[in-house]
């Protein structure tokens, strides 16, 4: 989904003060072959949210060598009853392979229909640009997953975290009359998500 390409290489500058559709090249004389590499996926980052899972991203931001490439890579790891919970991504169309473990793998259109799977290792998922998904994990061990994406910066639309945990906060008014429930029931809910 990014603009093709101008040139072999550009590996972003990270150092750099202005970034517009992408960032701009570091000189071709200070690239080394570790611009290439990433080993930030190697293993799970030691991160937890409440819902038992943890994404690590390489996009263009944690691996300057994806810049104007239009593709980015995740690890998702979720603990046993974890999920990684309905979120969208609103450049990309996502790939996705199971590792290891046992995974529900659900998509809603914009029609609001829902299709799903339960996926074992080796079993590739594809998510349509824009749409809403989720994983959970629904074996009794960890699950590991690997994603792509046709974007070097797909962005992550997490829609709990985007209604109830923004910063500042949505009205609560907004969310009383969006659920049709009362102020205590988002109060509760939004007590969950102070991190
Ligand atoms: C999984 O859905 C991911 O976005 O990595
Ligand atoms: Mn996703």
């Amino acid at each position: 989904a990014d603009p093709d390409p101008l040139q072999d290489l550009c590996v972003a500058d990270s150092s750099a003060s202005i970034s517009a559709n992408n960032f701009p090249c570091k000189p071709l004389s200070e690239v080394t072959s570790d611009d290439f590499v990433f080993d930030g996926l190697r293993k799970q980052a030691n991160f937890t949210d409440p819902f038992g899972v943890t994404v690590t991203t390489g996009n263009v931001l944690s691996f300057p060598g994806l810049n104007t490439l239009g593709i980015a890579m995740n690890r998702v790891d979720i603990e046993p009853g974890g999920i990684n919970p309905p979120h969208s991504h609103p450049r990309a169309s996502e790939i996705g392979i199971v590792i290891e473990g046992k995974i529900l793998a659900g998509i809603v259109t914009t029609k609001n229909v829902y299709y799903s799977k339960v996926l074992t290792a080796g079993q590739v998922f594809v998510i349509p640009r824009g749409l809403v998904h989720f994983q959970l994990n629904v074996g009794p061990k960890k699950a590991l997953t690997f994603t792509a994406f046709n974007s070097h910066l797909p962005g992550s639309t997490v829609l709990p975290l985007n209604l109830f945990a923004a910063a500042p906060s949505i009205p609560v008014e907004v969310l009383t009359k969006t659920f049709l429930v009362d102020e205590d029931a988002v109060n509760n809910i939004k007590s969950k998500f102070v991190f």
